[in-house]
């Protein structure tokens, strides 16, 4: 994830951990989630891509982009200075505002991508990063791509978390990048699929996953 501060870390600690005043989980599904992060600092994210993207779609032809989950939008915009065509989709309202004020050339979309799933062979590159996806929801990710184009997903590594990290939070609920490249099935072609050690920051993470998958072209 572009890093957090410390002091945005302790903040999202106190979110993910549950809503401590009145004993809640969190719900990572919920945008009133999203939402009381984001409306808790003027800024969440460092403003800068996450280095997997840069790493691995640096040089690729540009196309028709989707990022979901784009949060403040720094992926999305990296991706419209490399020539694509993108859309950024985030459930957040803020973060979306924030977003929209940043770049005028990406499509903004404030939306849940479960509930209004992205069209099917839509997009020539599709990214998700740090983004929980459940399980019953994956195929939409998947399906979105475009024959000839590429998934990009990266999440946390989750054995770094300490056991009952996020009380509520079960990870069998949710797909981690390896588990989607099992989904992809016939016609693709994986190209990464490792645990990648990230920058440190303040969070708690060491470690990412990292999907790329290819759709073969017709
Ligand atoms: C941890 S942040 C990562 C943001 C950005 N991708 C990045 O790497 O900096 C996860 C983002 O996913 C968004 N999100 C979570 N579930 C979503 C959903 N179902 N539909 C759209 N956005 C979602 C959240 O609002 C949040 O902005």
């Amino acid at each position: 994830m572009t890093a957090f501060d410390a002091a945005t870390e302790a903040r999202v600690s106190d979110l993910v951990l549950g809503d401590r005043r009145h004993g809640l989980p969190a719900d990572v599904t919920d945008a009133r989630f999203w939402d009381e992060m984001y409306d808790s600092r003027e800024q969440i994210f460092s403003g800068n891509p996450n280095p997997v993207l840069v790493t691995e779609i640096s040089g690729l032809t540009p196309g028709r982009a989707l990022d979901v989950g784009c949060g403040e939008g720094a992926d999305a915009v990296w991706l419209a200075g490399q020539g694509w065509q993108v859309t950024g989709v985030d459930i957040a309202r803020t973060a979306i505002d924030r977003a929209a004020r940043r770049d005028s050339r990406v499509t903004w979309v404030h939306a849940d991508w479960t509930v209004t799933p992205p069209h099917a062979e839509a997009f020539d590159l599709v990214t998700v990063h740090f983004v929980p996806i459940p399980r019953r929801h994956a195929r939409n990710l998947i399906d979105a791509v475009a024959p000839g184009g590429t998934l990009l997903v990266t999440g946390h590594d989750l054995s770094d978390l300490p056991a009952g990290h996020i009380p509520g939070f079960d990870p069998a609920d949710y797909v981690e990048p390896a588990a989607l490249a099992e989904q992809l099935g016939d016609g693709w072609t994986v190209l990464v699929d490792e645990k990648r050690r990230r920058a440190p920051d303040a969070t708690p993470h060491t470690h990412d996953r990292v999907l790329r998958a290819t759709r073969d072209p017709i």
